[in-house]
C-alpha cells in the first residue's frame, strides 16, 4: 500500500472519515426505564462470566433491586418524617463529648485525622432527630463538642445518644451562583448511653478509622477497597451506574453470547462474525467505503500523531526534518511466550500536508517463537511491500498496547488515584476540596475493577504479553515520569497537530478556571494551609520512584545501558517530567512527585503557586487527558484485525510478520470478542461530562469557559460536550 490506497486522494479519505466518524460516533444516554436491563454496579462487570445470560441470576438480581428499592424508599421517607435540623438543642454548653480521631492502619496509628466532621445527636422517643453539639477535629485529631447537660439529661430523649463521624460525599454547585454545597455522609457512628453523660465530659477516648488507607500489597499509591459494594471509601453515583447499564448491556450481552458459542458451537464464529455483531467501529466503516483508507500510510502517520496513542515525535539529530516514535516493548518486564510485544522505532517525516509520513520501522526484540534475543533488529521502510505493511501493524499494536497501560492505566488512572487519596484523606475545610473532589471522585473504585478485569486475571494478561506482575511493574514504572512540576502539555509540531493544539488549548481553560477559583478563595486557601502540608506530605512520601532510579545501572550491558537510557530520555519527554528538579529522598527512594509546600501553618513564597499548579495538573489529567485516550479506544483498537494489544508468535519462522488474512498470529476466538467487548466496554460507558454537568457537581465558570470554545474545539476534532469531568471508566 502507498501513500494512498490506489486511486485515491487525501481528500478521499478525509471525507470517508467525517461520513463514517459520524455514523459510528458514540452517543451518550438516554434515560432508562424501569423496566430496562440493570446493572447495579459497574463492579459486576466480567470479562467472562455471563452475567446477563443465566436467567435465575437475572431474577436474582431484581429481587436484589427490589428489596434495595424498598430499603432506599423506607430511608427516604424516614429522612421526611424526621428530618436532622442543623439547629444545635440547648443553649448552655457545660458539658461534652471528647476523644480522638486516628487512621487505624498499623503503620499510620499514630497519624491523627484532622478537621473531621464530627456530630453529636439525640432522639426522641418518637424518633426525632436533635442535634446536641458539633464540630470538627483538630490538627491533633482531638475533638471536644460541648453540650447543654440539663438538655441532654430531659426525659425526652431516648437512652442512647449518636456521636457520628462525617465525610463529604459530593460537593455540588449552585449552577448561578457557583456557590458550592457539600453532601456529607455518615462515615462511622457510636451510640453513647443518656445515663454515662453525667455532667462531667464524657470521653470517648481513641478512635481508630480506616479511612482511605492506603494498599500494602503494591509497590503503588492505591487505596484499601475490600468488597467495593460494601466497604468502599466512596461509592459511584446513582447516574454512573445507570449511564453504564445503559451502554454496557447490549455489548454484554454480545460477548456472552460468543463465548456461548465458542464453548458449544465454534465451527458458527469466526473473527468477521465477531466484528459483524459488535457496533461497527471507525474503522470498520472507513475500510467499507474505502478498502485501504485505513491501512495506508497516510492514516498511519495521522492516528500516530492524533489518535489514541498521541505519540511524541522526537526530533531525529541525524536527519533534519524528521522525527522518531519510540514505543518500548516488553523490555525487562515478565512477559509470556505467547504473545510478542517488541519494541518499535518509527520515523515520519512532515508532509506538506503537516501530518506526518512513516519513513522507516525498526522492529527490535522477539518476534517469533524461536529467536529470543531481545537486542535483534530488523528495519523496514516503504519499499518493502508486504513487509510494511506488517511492520506497521506491528507498531500499531505494541503502541496500542504501551498506550493503555503506559498512558491510559498508569498515566491517567493511577495517576489521578495518588492525587484523589492524598486529597481525601487530607482536604476537607480547604476550599481545594471544593475544586478538587468532582474530577477525582469514582477514580479509586474503576481502579478496582481495572485489578480483576483488566489486570490481575483480567483481559490484559489473557490478550497480549505482559503477565499481571509486569503489568504492576511497568505501571509502577510509568508512574515514575510523572509530576505536577514544571508540566506542560505537548507542543505541537505542525497545524495538523490537533491533540496537541487541542491539550494545549484545553491547559488555558484549566489556568482560567483554577486562577479564578484561587482569586475568589484565597484567604480560606492560607487559613486551612495545614490540610495542604499534610496533603502534600502523603503525596510524597506515597509516590513511586523516579522512573528506573531503582536498578542499578552499573550492571547493565551495552545494549541493556542504550535501551534504557532511551526510554529514560523518550519518557521523560513524554510526560514532560522535568528531571532537573530536586527531588525528595525518603528512605533512600527519590520520589517522582513534587513537594507543594514544606510550611506547616501558612504558605511560603511560592507555595501558593505550586499548588495552583498541582491542581491544574490533577484537573488536566483525570479530565482531559483521562478522556483523550478512553474515547480513542473504541476508533482506534476497535476492529480485531486493524489493531489488538498483542500478536501471537504463531508456529511460523517469521513469527509476526504475516498479512492479516493469517489468523494464527491474530487474538484468539476468545480473545477477539473480549477485545471488542473491552474497547467498547470503555470507550461507550463514559458518564459524568464538563459541559453537561449532570448531577451539577461542576463548578460553572469552568463548563462556560469551555462551551465558549466549542467551535476551537471542534476544527481540532474535539467535542467539548464529551470531555469527561472524572476518571470513571
Ligand atoms: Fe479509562
Amino acid at each position: 500500500m502507498a501513500i494512498y490506497p490506489p486511486n485515491k486522494t487525501q481528500k478521499d479519505i478525509d471525507e470517508v472519515y467525517k461520513r463514517a466518524y459520524e455514523r459510528t460516533k458514540i452517543i451518550y444516554p438516554k434515560k432508562k426505564t424501569f423496566f430496562s436491563p440493570r446493572l447495579r454496579t459497574l463492579h459486576q462487570i466480567s470479562i467472562d462470566k455471563g452475567y446477563l445470560a443465566s436467567t435465575l441470576v437475572g431474577i436474582g438480581d431484581f429481587c436484589i433491586d427490589l428489596v434495595a428499592a424498598c430499603i432506599a424508599a423506607v430511608k427516604k421517607i424516614n429522612r421526611k418524617i424526621f428530618p436532622r435540623e442543623d439547629v444545635i438543642h440547648g443553649t448552655k454548653k457545660d458539658s461534652y463529648v471528647t476523644g480522638k480521631i486516628t487512621f487505624a492502619k498499623k503503620n499510620d496509628l499514630t497519624t491523627p485525622i484532622h478537621h473531621m466532621q464530627v456530630e453529636f445527636w439525640a432522639r426522641t422517643f418518637f424518633g426525632g432527630w436533635r442535634k446536641m453539639s458539633s464540630g470538627h477535629t483538630d490538627e491533633e485529631g482531638v475533638f471536644k463538642l460541648y453540650f447543654d447537660f440539663i438538655e441532654a439529661k430531659k426525659f425526652k430523649y431516648r437512652r442512647s445518644f449518636h456521636f457520628e463521624i462525617h465525610q463529604v460525599e459530593h460537593v455540588f454547585f449552585n449552577q448561578d451562583s457557583g456557590e458550592p454545597r457539600k453532601k456529607v455522609s455518615v462515615f462511622d457512628s457510636f451510640k453513647v448511653k443518656k445515663s454515662d453523660l453525667t455532667g462531667m465530659g464524657y470521653d470517648l477516648g481513641l478512635i481508630q478509622l480506616f479511612y482511605w488507607e492506603y494498599r500494602d500489597d503494591v509497590p503503588i499509591p492505591r487505596v484499601v477497597i475490600k468488597e467495593q459494594n460494601e466497604d468502599a471509601p466512596e461509592y459511584y453515583s446513582e447516574g454512573r451506574n445507570e449511564a453504564a447499564a445503559e451502554q454496557f448491556i447490549p455489548i454484554e450481552i454480545i460477548k456472552d453470547k460468543h463465548l456461548l458459542q465458542i464453548k458449544r458451537n465454534p465451527q458458527s464464529i469466526s473473527i468477521e462474525s465477531i466484528q459483524d455483531d459488535y457496533p461497527t467501529n471507525l474503522t470498520v466503516a472507513m475500510e467499507r467505503e474505502i478498502p485501504g483508507s485505513t491501512r495506508c500510510d497516510y492514516w498511519f502517520g495521522r492516528r500516530m500523531m492524533n489518535g489514541m496513542s498521541c505519540a511524541t515525535f522526537l526530533p531525529d539529530e541525524k536527519e533534519k526534518g524528521k522525527y522518531w516514535v519510540k514505543i518500548f516493548g516488553s523490555c525487562d518486564y515478565e512477559v509470556n511466550q505467547e504473545f510478542a510485544f517488541p519494541t518499535v522505532y518509527g520515523q515520519f517525516k512532515i508532509a506538506d500536508n503537516g501530518l506526518p509520513l512513516p519513513t522507516k520501522i525498526i522492529v527490535k526484540g522477539q518476534t517469533d517463537a524461536y529467536n529470543k534475543n531481545p537486542f535483534q533488529e530488523k528495519t523496514f521502510t516503504p519499499n518493502d511491500g508486504e513487509k510494511w505493511e506488517q511492520a506497521k501493524r506491528i507498531m500499531r499494536v505494541s503502541s496500542a498496547l504501551s498506550s493503555e497501560i503506559d498512558d491510559h492505566f498508569a498515566g491517567t488512572h493511577l495517576n489521578t488515584e495518588q492525587y484523589a487519596i492524598a486529597v481525601r484523606r487530607n482536604v476537607r475545610l480547604n476550599p481545594v476540596a471544593e475544586l478538587l473532589l468532582p474530577h477525582l471522585k469514582e477514580v479509586t473504585l474503576i481502579n478496582h475493577t481495572a485489578d480483576t478485569n483488566l489486570i490481575g486475571p483480567g483481559y490484559i494478561p489473557r490478550a497480549s504479553a505482559m503477565t499481571a506482575e509486569g503489568i504492576i511493574e511497568r505501571s509502577k514504572d510509568a508512574l515514575g515520569t510523572h509530576d505536577w512540576k514544571n508540566w506542560k502539555p505537548m507542543e505541537p509540531i505542525s497545524e495538523q497537530h490537533t491533540f496537541a493544539i487541542a491539550s494545549n488549548l484545553f491547559w488555558d481553560v484549566v489556568h482560567q478556571f483554577v486562577d479564578y477559583f484561587f482569586d475568589e478563595n484565597e484567604e480560606d486557601i492560607k487559613k486551612y494551609w495545614y490540610e495542604i502540608y499534610c496533603m502534600s506530605n502523603d503525596l510524597v512520601n506515597n509516590s513511586v520512584p523516579l522512573f528506573l532510579s531503582e536498578q542499578d545501572s552499573r550492571k547493565w550491558t551495552g545494549e541493556e545501558r542504550e535501551l534504557n537510557q532511551d526510554r529514560i530520555e523518550y519518557n521523560h519527554l513524554r510526560a514532560c517530567f522535568d528531571n532537573t528538579l530536586s527531588r525528595d529522598i525518603i528512605n533512600g527512594k527519590k520520589k517522582s512527585i513534587s513537594s507543594i509546600t514544606k510550611s506547616k501553618n501558612t504558605p511560603a513564597e511560592g507555595d501558593m503557586d505550586n499548588l495552583k499548579d498541582m491542581c491544574k495538573y490533577a484537573i488536566m489529567v483525570a479530565t482531559f487527558l483521562h478522556t483523550y485516550v478512553n474515547e480513542h479506544q473504541y476508533e482506534d483498537i476497535g476492529e480485531v484485525l486493524y489493531c489488538s494489544l498483542g500478536l501471537r508468535y504463531g508456529d511460523k519462522e517469521d513469527g509476526i510478520f504475516q498479512p492479516e488474512n493469517d489468523y494464527s498470529i491474530a487474538p484468539d476466538l476468545t480473545r477477539a470478542t473480549q477485545m471488542m467487548w473491552f474497547s467498547n466496554l470503555l470507550s461507550r460507558t463514559e458518564y459524568g461530562f464538563i459541559t453537561r454537568n449532570e448531577e451539577h457537581d461542576i463548578h460553572p465558570y469552568f463548563s462556560k469557559l469551555l462551551l465558549d470554545k466549542k467551535e476551537e474545539f471542534a476544527k481540532l476534532h474535539v467535542n467539548v460536550e464529551n470531555i469527561e469531568s472524572r476518571t470513571n471508566i
